[in-house]
């Protein structure tokens, strides 16, 4: 559903026709930190709903518009909320906390979130529970069988962050190797930029890639020190790539192509175009995350994050992990992309360590990893 289908909706937040005892443990989570509005209810650590409103108001900028994604948060909030108490069957009396994507994020976007979260724990006189963002991705991994088990390795991929994470608990996780510039959902997106394909490229380029040949081009790999990426490099790989038509992936001063001509190569090979890219993307994250593994003997392996998404990375994923008798872990796509039911599970486990905040905490942009997790 998006935003334009839920404006106008009916926005009380009472409407469940059964009343029903709730255990210990039923949480209302909210996630906004970018472009989603979501909102999930578990109880006792089970979905119940996850239900995700996307802003379709930033096609056509090429990005996302943060002034635009507050204002749709705004909009979407009481009525995606709504809907998650209804399709859980829950009434909002029946809550014991309220959980919010405290950081990182856009602030004008988490600040809806918080601010929401925070009136809303309030009113009700409910703890209230912060929830890292790119922690939540990672343990988005333990809300379906079969889970991995402790200490497992994350790759989380994501439009703003590329991470490896060692993850000795719900609550003690190490980020041990990350990107040094872009990220790899940018690599996607900035890459279907190049080729004229609107915003977010990511699923465009998977989609595409699909029915091209990824050996046809040849895109570099940079060679980066212990388990971090690059991804700059890349992209201004592929740009020069294609403003020259396919004929050298250096710069020119003279460039090669006439823009005719370079739009005549991408609409001839597109296909194969998205299929290299996206092969070296893979390629890339891969070899670093079988480096993490080896370097710690660690055999159970999760990806995470919007680019977990993508049907190459989860093929190549498990490929690499049946060749050396790893355990494969991934989550269903709707707990993949930005979503509510992540920052649910991530909250279960800390409510059920009191790991509670009081009013006075704000959201922000950007979050020390090591605030969240070890600090509280
Ligand atoms: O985790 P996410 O929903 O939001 C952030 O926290 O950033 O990730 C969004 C990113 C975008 O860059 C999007 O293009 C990418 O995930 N993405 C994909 C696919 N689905 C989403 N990238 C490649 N292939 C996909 N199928
Ligand atoms: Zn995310």
């Amino acid at each position: 559903m998006n935003t334009d289908e839920i404006n106008g909706e009916n926005s009380d937040l009472s409407l469940s026709a059964n009343r029903r005892r709730t255990g210990e443990g039923a949480i209302l989570a909210i996630e906004s930190s970018c472009d989603e509005t979501s909102s999930s209810v578990c109880r006792d650590g089970k979905i119940l709903s996850n239900f995700i409103a996307n802003q379709t108001v930033h096609e056509k900028f090429g990005g996302v518009i943060p002034e635009l994604a507050s204002r749709a948060h705004m909009q979407n909030i009481v009525p995606v909320v709504d809907v998650a108490l209804q399709q859980a069957n829950v009434q909002l009396n029946e809550i014991d906390a309220i959980a919010f994507t405290q950081a990182p994020g856009l602030i004008g976007s988490l600040l809806v979130g918080s601010g929401f979260a925070k009136s809303l724990a309030l009113a009700l006189d409910k703890p209230l529970i912060a929830v890292h963002h790119m922690q939540a991705h990672v343990l988005a991994n333990l809300i379906e069988d079969p889970k991995p088990n402790f200490p497992f390795l994350c790759l989380t991929v994501s439009g703003g962050h590329t991470q490896i994470v060692l993850v000795k608990s719900a609550s003690d996780m190490q980020v041990i190797g990350e990107t040094l510039d872009d990220a790899a959902g940018e690599a996607f997106d900035k890459s279907a930029k190049s080729l004229g394909l609107p915003y977010p490229g990511g699923p465009l380029i998977d989609k595409y890639a699909q029915q091209g040949n990824a050996d046809r081009f040849k895109f570099p790999e940079p060679q980066i020190a212990d388990l971090n990426f690059s991804f700059s490099g890349l992209k201004t790989s592929i740009l020069y790539f294609l403003q020259n038509a396919g004929k050298s992936n250096a710069y020119k001063t003279e460039l090669i192509a006439t823009e005719e001509e370079r739009q005549q190569f991408i609409t001839n090979n597109l296909a194969d175009i998205c299929a290299s890219i996206q092969h070296r993307i893979v390629t890339i994250l891969l070899h670093k995350f079988k480096k993490a593994a080896l370097q710690t003997g660690i055999t159970d392996l999760c990806i995470a994050g919007g680019v977990s998404a993508n049907s190459g990375l989860r093929k190549a994923f498990k490929e690499m992990c049946e060749q050396n008798n790893w355990k494969a872990f991934i989550p269903p796509f709707q707990y993949c992309t930005d979503n509510a039911a992540m920052i649910a599970i991530t909250a279960y486990y800390k409510y059920l360590n009191k790991d509670f905040t009081d009013l006075s905490v704000t959201a922000s942009a950007r979050a020390e990893w090591d605030e969240k997790t070890s600090g509280e």
